[in-house]
């Protein structure tokens, strides 16, 4: 690591804050990270200090009473609190990036002295409900209705796949006000957790990132005040797509993370395991996977960091966003493969970290687009300027 002299105007104040992820992270996140993934229990005590930290709202500004960094910074910090704990990582990425940060961008001022303002200490966490047991990848075909009724909307639906879900405080709700208009009727709600008509369905039983919650959410005549609408109505799509294009950088960063991880578990090991009378680094066979894997890791992160400036800059970054994501999610799956290959039979068992970094990598393909959407948007991206 890490970004020193490099193109990105790195600063003092982000190599402080990278410095004090590292510590925390050694200190408090490294060897829970195991017992956090055997129980699939909600790192309440970490995530706490972690908002003391200033980490659940790592971009938000002071005046709204975030931390005031930027995405550069934003994405050092999550790179180091994935490289220790996965789940923490992604708890960390939806509460700034899919929660807090449309809230900053599309919120009145009283919406952000309810639903944001409290959110950025790690106190309250919030969650983000836009798939649909019907249709994921397909965001614009939201079931979920919602109907505007005097003063209030009456929503009535299920949200699926929602991280944080169990915990969360408030969640942003994607529904449509008129179906007719596909993804222009598509509006944004917020709601605060408990609420009357609204429930939590079962707690998935996941591969990986098993620290944090996933769960269903269910509407049944769930009547919210009209003042809580995000935006106006019919943004609803715009701000699920612009939110998410912020999010890719976050698990961009949570995948980076992970294959750091795994990466200096292998070439540590490789130093030390013996075989045929020599250390296995000693192999060109070996010697391959850690430069691949490096070179990978290196692009990964290059790639993650050009859409982060490009964020903080306020230029488009909805190419290099999905760049980042695709890259890094599958460089992730890459180097998690390769170090267990490394490891061997060590690797494949619960002694050693390697088979948790292997099953937590698997999801970055999948959630905030798959890795399929990803180049989707990325082509469309290409022929839209060509
Ligand atoms: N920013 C702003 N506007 C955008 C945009 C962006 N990034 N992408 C599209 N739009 C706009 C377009 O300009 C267009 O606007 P107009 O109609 O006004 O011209 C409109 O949105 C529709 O665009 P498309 O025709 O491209 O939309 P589409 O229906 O073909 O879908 C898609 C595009 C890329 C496939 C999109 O549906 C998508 O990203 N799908 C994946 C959804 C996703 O990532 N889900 C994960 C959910 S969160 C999660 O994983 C759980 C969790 O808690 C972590």
């Amino acid at each position: 690591m890490i970004y020193k002299n490099s193109i990105f105007n790195i600063n003092e104040h982000h190599f402080i804050l990278q410095k004090t992820c590292i510590e925390f992270a050694g200190k408090e996140l490294t060897n829970q990270a195991s017992i956090i993934d055997s129980t699939s229990s909600y790192p309440k005590t970490q995530i706490t200090k972690m908002g003391q930290m200033g980490l659940m709202s790592v971009f938000i500004p002071e005046y709204d009473n975030g931390s005031g960094f930027d995405t550069k910074a934003y994405v050092m910090a999550l790179k180091e609190i994935s490289q220790a704990c996965a789940s923490c990582g992604v708890i960390m990425s939806v509460n700034n990036s899919l929660y807090c940060d449309p809230i900053l961008k599309h919120g009145s001022k009283e919406l952000k002295k309810i639903f944001l303002h409290p959110f950025t200490k790690g106190n309250k966490i919030g969650c983000f409900a836009l798939s649909e047991p019907g249709n994921g990848s397909d965001a614009a075909a939201a079931n979920t209705k919602a109907t505007l009724l005097n003063n209030n909307y009456i929503l009535n639906g299920t949200k699926a796949w929602v991280t944080n879900g169990y915990e969360a405080n408030a969640t942003i709700i994607f529904a449509t006000t008129n179906k007719k208009l596909k993804h222009h009727g598509i509006s944004a709600f917020l709601i605060p957790i408990p609420y009357k008509g609204l429930t939590l369905g079962k707690k998935e039983n996941k591969l990986g990132i098993k620290g944090s919650s996933t769960c269903n959410i269910m509407l049944d005549n769930c009547t919210i005040p009209k003042t809580f609408l995000l935006g106006q109505e019919g943004d609803g799509f715009k701000i699920a797509m612009q939110t998410l294009d912020g999010g890719r950088i976050g698990i961009a960063s949570q995948a980076i993370g992970i294959a750091q991880a795994a990466f200096n578990a292998a070439v540590k090991y490789s130093i030390e395991r013996k075989a045929f009378n020599t250390t296995i680094s000693k192999f060109q066979l070996i010697q391959q996977k850690i430069a691949d894997m490096a070179v990978k890791i290196e692009s990964a992160k290059l790639l993650t960091m050009q859409a982060a400036s490009l964020k903080d800059a306020n230029q488009k970054f909805i190419k290099e966003a999905a760049m980042a994501k695709l890259y890094a999610s599958e460089t992730s799956s890459f180097v998690t493969h390769q170090a267990m290959q490394i490891f061997g039979g060590n690797g494949y068992i619960k002694d050693f970290p390697m088979e948790r970094y292997f099953r937590d990598a698997r999801i970055t393909e999948i959630y905030e687009g798959t890795s399929e959407i990803q180049r989707l948007v990325i082509a469309n991206q290409i022929l839209k300027t060509f």
